[in-house]
């Protein structure tokens, strides 16, 4: 009886050791998207074409012929929230400049800007943070 309940164990145990690569797998290959921090932005709010800024969250719009694009406007140098100016973003702090891609044009920041998650819903953007 012990030596059944000791096989049963270890089976148990056995099958708990082979899922748990594929649970650490999970944690990296699943995007850590919090779905409770989002902003919704009204559509009619966003300029017909340019740049809708929200600088306490760290986010930008932007829209024009080609759609809308959200990037996080923490400068990917040292984290400064990015201004708009002439269709780049400008960081004040190191003087950084970003295009409306996100794409670095001028360092020290090296990364492009980080693209947002968003969707359309009932006539608001709603972007995940
Ligand atoms: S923080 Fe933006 S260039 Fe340094």
């Amino acid at each position: 009886m012990q030596v059944l309940l000791s096989k049963l164990k270890r089976r148990s145990l056995l099958k708990l050791l082979w899922l748990a690569p594929f649970a650490a797998l999970y944690k990296y290959l699943i995007p850590k998207v919090k779905k409770e921090n989002f902003i919704s932005v009204p559509l009619a709010a966003l300029p017909f074409k340019g740049a809708y800024l929200i600088k306490d969250k760290h986010t930008g719009i932007i829209k024009n012929n080609e759609g809308i694009k959200v990037f996080s406007i923490s400068c990917t140098h040292l984290g400064c929230v990015l201004n708009v100016e002439n269709d780049k973003f400008i960081c004040p702090c190191h003087g950084s400049v970003f295009d409306l891609e996100g794409s670095v044009l001028k360092g020290p920041a090296l990364k492009p800007l980080k693209h947002l998650e968003y969707k359309i819903e009932n006539e608001n953007i709603i972007v995940y943070i």
